[in-house]
């Protein structure tokens, strides 16, 4: 048994010999049945890769059977994916309706300054990447931004440096 698992770790039917293409292989042949199949594999292959590159979708579409424009056109339609590689934290600047009236769009563009990247961009040391959301259940703290679990509200624009110097540095 012990054997049969090392082997299958290191087979993979991907040209490029990485492993994280055997795992998505167990993936795919989980999910192939189901007619969610695409959405759950397409979320391993990020999951593994940190992003799905075309690389990535062409051989989702291919073990699918799928045409490659299905696959970048559900990519394209979720959120939640992405195609280009990710920062380890996303900064999550909420846009809805109550943190816009207080100034979101004004938060945004200080964070952008501070970071030095645009909306959807990476930092160079690929710690922080930036992006805007419509409502993250924070709307009393308004304008919030969000970063993974932690929430943070009230914030102004004149505030943003000093939260890029302080609050930020304990992610680094
Ligand atoms: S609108 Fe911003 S948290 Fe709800």
């Amino acid at each position: 048994m012990m054997e049969l698992q090392t082997i299958r770790s290191v087979v993979t039917s991907h040209p490029s010999g990485d492993a994280r293409f055997a795992s998505l292989d167990d993936t795919i042949a989980h999910y192939k049945a189901e007619p969610t199949a695409l959405i759950q594999v397409l979320h391993a292959a990020q999951q593994l890769f940190g992003y799905l590159s075309p690389d990535v979708l062409r051989y989702i579409a291919g073990k699918l059977k799928l045409p490659l424009a299905q696959v970048y056109g559900v990519v394209t339609f979720y959120h939640l994916f992405t195609l280009v590689p990710r920062g380890k934290y996303q900064i999550m600047v909420c846009r809805g309706t109550a943190c816009h009236v207080r100034g979101a769009q004004l938060i945004l563009e200080r964070l952008s300054q501070q970071l030095g990247i645009k909306e959807g961009e990476t930092t160079k040391d690929n710690l922080f990447s930036l992006h805007s959301a419509r409502c993250i259940g924070a709307c009393a703290m308004a304008p919030a931004i969000a970063i993974g679990d932690d929430v943070y509200g009230k914030l102004t624009p004149d505030k943003v440096p000093k939260f890029c110097q302080k609050d930020l540095k304990k992610y680094t």
